[in-house]
């Protein structure tokens, strides 16, 4: 991959200086809505911006309501096509997360149009616009800037039936938690830009985050799920402790059970946990508390921020094992990861 004078170019290597390219955390965020007049009511709004949750969820008919969602970010790996996999399948998680089913997309591009080979935006296009037939859902147009560092992502809507919708807030005691991807997803994204991973293992990180949830919905739809949630920006933990706090219940995790991508732990004791994944953690540290045999990295990987992460699943304890064996037969790399639990409302519990 060149630029219009031909140097060779990382696409990873273009953020610009003064911001990560990451999520905006919610402290920070809050500081900036709190000075916004409230919204006005509306009955039909069945999931708004006032719980963090996946997408907002808007009833349109008795049986019919849209769920929305917004993912843009700057390039994570260097590959054009895999970017744009990944991009899609992140955004159309959000869908996925709530029960939904993705119907159609809107391209969000921000792209150097005048210095970098415009057949790089053909090749992340191309990789999101095969995620989205994968998805089965419908292009239906876009927006583009002219940018000096390049950003993408999608505007996806989605179905729902307003009773079926699947929010972070339902999870009930005794309930079973099962994650369908492995994380360090952060941490291995952060050495891809120091260039610490071989092809090969670019190409297993980058396969994951471009896996839809679309197969994990599909099979919990008729299971007993009291809550729902993908891992993304805030971690495997911080989506938990959304959960916990949302649902008036405590969570217990058994790290040892939490699947890890190779080399994860190697490189977090290299030095390349990213910035974000320890402002996760100092987020939560006030709610949760890890077995005492678990170190500071330990914990920094349960909190690693994920880009286009598995499904965080609590599904009535009795259907705990069904669902998971359903998953696994499926090729979906399941694990039962922990429980809720009626005492610690809001609290994580990491155990061995
Ligand atoms: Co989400
Ligand atoms: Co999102
Ligand atoms: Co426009």
């Amino acid at each position: 991959m060149s630029n219009l004078q031909g140097e060779p170019i990382k696409l990873t290597s273009l953020s610009s200086k003064g911001g990560c390219g990451c999520k905006i955390g919610p402290a920070d965020l809050a500081g900036v809505l709190r000075n916004l007049p409230p919204a006005l009511p509306n009955p039909n709004l069945l999931v708004g911006i006032d719980t963090s949750d996946d997408a907002g969820v808007y009833k349109l008919t008795d049986d019919l309501a849209i769920v929305q969602t917004v993912d843009f970010f700057t390039p994570i790996v260097d590959d054009p096509y895999s970017f744009g996999q990944v991009a899609a399948a992140n955004a159309i998680s959000d869908i996925y997360a709530m029960g939904g089913k993705p119907l159609t997309v809107l391209n969000i591009v921000a792209f150097p149009i005048h210095t970098l080979d415009k057949q790089v935006l053909t090749d992340i296009l191309r990789g999101a616009a095969d995620k989205v037939a994968e998805a089965g859902a419908t292009l239906v147009g876009g927006h583009s800037i002219d940018d000096k560092e390049p950003k993408f992502g999608l505007a996806v809507t989605g179905l729902v039936h307003p009773d079926k919708v699947r929010t972070n807030a339902g999870a009930k005691a005794g309930d079973k938690l099962i994650l369908t991807k492995p994380i360090g997803v952060g941490i291995l994204t952060t050495s891809i830009k120091k260039d610490k991973l071989s092809a090969e293992e670019v190409g297993a990180v980058t396969k994951v985050m471009a896996t839809l949830n679309k197969t994990a919905a599909e099979i919990m739809e008729p299971y007993n799920v009291h809550a729902c949630t993908d891992v993304t920006g805030f971690g495997l933990l911080g989506h938990a402790s959304e959960m916990a706090k949302g649902s008036g219940v405590g969570i217990r995790i058994s790290k040892s059970q939490v699947p890890v991508l190779p080399r994860v732990r190697e490189l977090a004791e290299e030095g390349f946990v990213p910035g974000g994944t320890k402002n996760n953690y100092a987020h939560l540290e006030g709610s949760m508390t890890f077995d005492q045999e678990l170190d500071q990295l330990d914990q920094w990987i349960l909190c690693d921020a994920v880009t286009s992460g598995g499904l965080l699943i609590a599904v009535a304890g009795d259907q705990g094992d069904a669902l998971l064996g359903e998953l696994r037969a499926a090729g979906v790399d399941a694990h039962m990861i922990g429980e809720v639990t009626a005492e610690g409302a809001g609290h994580i519990e990491v155990t061995l």
